[in-house]
């Protein structure tokens, strides 16, 4: 399939800058970026394509029915990738409102908007048109020590992120059923790399330990995540949009799983090497756990042979390559962190239940 117009939602933050970046630098897709500029999104990350003549920005509520269903028209896309959202569980925590707001009814109004554009496309255009919406792996809930998230996994969301994430999941597989609105799903774990909001634990503890203060690790640091880099997942997107089957859903994943005590520890070995304490201490001296998350899932981990086995697309970065190209990114990029930094200031969030 031959898309030459992308519509991206949420292109100002962490992965849909990267699709972006990746679209610009290694195609000829012509992409139109619809972002509302919440506290998460930020166009430093868009400053290596913003010059490019295949790319333009549309300051665009997704909520707002009118203003999206311009954009349809003027854009006049071949496919939508729709990654806008309300990101953060901590955040959820403390005022999930949001959450529903853009999650759930932002996915609803993006629907419509896209159905009635669709509807109206030529038959020629109809068949390759795409609606692909991008979740996450916690719309399936927690995991035990054993056994992985499948495609058919039950949904058990635990917090309101995750539950509004599966409640848009559900719209969006219930507008192919009953209108036929060419679909495709992916559910993902938790990404890490450049570009990332420092309110993330990877992101967030590379802040602190630079600053001289304390890591914050909820409950005992033995909750697990299936960690993926940013650019893979950049990469599993715009293979499942382009190759992915109509009404599809496919999983994607890391292979790393790791406790976040593990991957706290790592980081600040590779601190201690890239950038030493100037005192002589390690920085994984820093490390102070905290009070747990209300609700906080024990595990997650993803079983992606569906997307090898049909797509043939697997992750190329290495945990351990991954995080050293991200702390590094960090060291050199201080002005865009002190962006980020002007709409948080590190403050513990989702302690309120
Ligand atoms: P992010 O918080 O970094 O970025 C979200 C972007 O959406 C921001 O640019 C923000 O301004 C924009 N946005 C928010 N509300 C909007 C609205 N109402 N209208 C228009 N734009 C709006 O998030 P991210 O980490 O890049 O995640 C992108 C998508 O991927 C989300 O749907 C998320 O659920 C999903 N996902 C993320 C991860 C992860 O580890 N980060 C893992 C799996 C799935
Ligand atoms: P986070 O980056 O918020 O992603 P998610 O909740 O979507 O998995 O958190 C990753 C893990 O790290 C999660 O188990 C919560 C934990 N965590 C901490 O221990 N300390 C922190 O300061 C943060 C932000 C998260």
């Amino acid at each position: 399939m031959t898309i030459t117009r992308l519509l991206i939602t949420g292109g100002a933050g962490f992965i849909g800058s990267a699709v972006i970046r990746k679209l610009i630098h290694e195609t000829d897709t012509i992409v139109a970026n619809v972002d509302k500029l919440t506290y998460a999104g930020n166009l430093a990350s868009l400053a290596t394509v913003s010059d490019s003549e295949r790319y333009s920005f549309q300051h665009v509520d997704i909520c707002d029915a009118g203003a999206i269903s311009e954009v349809f028209d003027r854009h006049a896309p071949h496919a939508i990738m729709h990654l806008a959202a309300e990101s953060h569980v901590d955040r959820s925590i403390d005022g999930p409102g949001e959450f529903m707001q853009t999650n759930i009814m932002g996915t609803y109004v993006l629907l419509q908007a896209a159905r009635a554009y669709w509807s109206a496309l030529p038959a020629s255009e109809k068949a390759g048109f795409r609606f692909h919406h991008v979740s996450t792996d916690e719309v399936y809930g927690s995991l035990g020590n054993k056994g992985y998230f499948t495609e058919t996994t039950p949904y058990r969301p635990n917090s309101p992120y995750s539950a509004s994430k599966a409640a848009s999941d559900h719209l969006v597989r219930a507008w192919h059923k009953t209108y036929g609105l060419p679909v495709v799903i992916s559910n993902c774990s938790n990404n890490y790399g450049p570009y990332q909001f420092p309110e993330k634990l990877i992101p967030l503890s590379i802040h602190k330990a630079l600053a001289g203060a304390a890591l914050p690790i909820y409950g005992k640091g033995d909750n697990v995540r299936d960690w993926l880099y940013v650019d893979d997942h950049a990469d599993a997107l715009l293979t499942i949009l382009k190759k992915g089957t109509v009404g599809g859903v496919y999983n994607v994943g890391g292979e790393n799983e790791k406790t976040n005590l593990e991957v706290v520890t790592t980081l600040c070995a590779i601190l201690d090497d890239l950038r030493p304490r100037p005192d002589g201490k390690r920085y994984v001296q820093q490390i102070s756990f905290v009070k747990d998350r209300p609700g906080h899932d024990k595990r997650y981990a993803i079983d992606a042979s569906k997307l090898k086995q049909e797509l043939n697309w697997g992750p190329r970065e290495t945990f351990e390559s991954g995080l050293r190209k991200t702390i590094d990114w960090y060291l050199q990029n201080d002005a865009w962190c002190e962006i980020a930094m002007q709409n948080y200031k590190g403050e513990r969030l989702g302690v309120t239940s």
